[in-house]
């Protein structure tokens, strides 16, 4: 019998018309299976040389103080039966507060903050949680087509054991009102899937004066499998 980890329509078509660069990119033939050139069995564990102070706070990257609100993002990464997966390497990287990315290909008219570079990296615990603190990031424009704003946005890329196994995807945070109008979000077919996507406000993780908290879990296969591929 055949097992499908993921139900259809949680991943997004590789090719959706309204995302135009999914048509220049996307596989029009039939995925061939390689082997791998090298065994990858090392494992990935918590080390002094993948993670640096200050990793896993955003806002203490610079000089100073970012601009903008700053928040904590935490959450679970766990299997289809909620197991937890631990120490896992989680990156992370998105725009600044104005809504624009710390990378020479971002040429946008919104201001560069010379505090905030918008990248961290953090493993998850024996219970498979992260946690980060950073600047919750602005929408910004990106020329798909007219009038095109990305709702808000935290890329995540998520490695198994070993480097060679990488998942990639976004969250957001609730009640934008660009999940409408935006092609990324829209190309993953199931409603209910996108909304996965989508972080929960989380007064249990808001941490008194200083910031508001989020939840996102990340679930890896299954029933409740969270969209990778975006
Ligand atoms: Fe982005």
């Amino acid at each position: 019998m055949k097992f499908d980890a993921v139900e259809t329509g949680v991943y997004p078509d590789l090719v959706y018309l309204p995302y135009k660069s999914t048509v220049k990119r996307g596989p029009i033939q039939a995925p061939l299976r390689i082997k791998a050139p090298v065994p990858v069995t090392r494992n990935l564990q918590q080390d002094a040389r993948i993670l640096l102070p200050h990793d896993a706070d955003l806002t203490r990257r610079g000089q100073a103080a970012p601009l903008g609100e700053k928040i904590v993002v935490t959450g679970r990464v766990v299997d289809e039966d909620g197991k937890p997966v631990r120490n896992s390497l989680l990156e992370v990287w998105q725009a600044n507060a104005a809504g624009r990315y710390w990378h020479k290909r971002d040429q946008g008219h919104a201001p560069l903050d010379p505090n905030f570079f918008g990248f961290g990296k953090m493993m998850t615990d024996g219970e498979g949680r992260y946690r980060f603190v950073t600047i919750k990031p602005g929408p910004y424009p990106w020329k798909n087509h007219d009038k095109a704003w990305r709702p808000a946005h935290i890329h995540f890329s998520l490695f198994g054991n070993v480097y060679a196994q990488r998942l990639v995807t976004q969250m957001y945070f609730p009640n934008d009102p660009l999940f409408a109008y935006d092609p990324i979000f829209n190309s993953i077919p199931d409603e209910a899937a996108r909304q996965r996507l989508v972080s929960r406000f989380s007064l249990e993780h808001t941490v008194g004066d200083e910031m508001l908290g989020y939840e996102f879990d990340i679930v890896l296969r299954g029933r409740d499998a969270t969209p990778f591929g975006l």
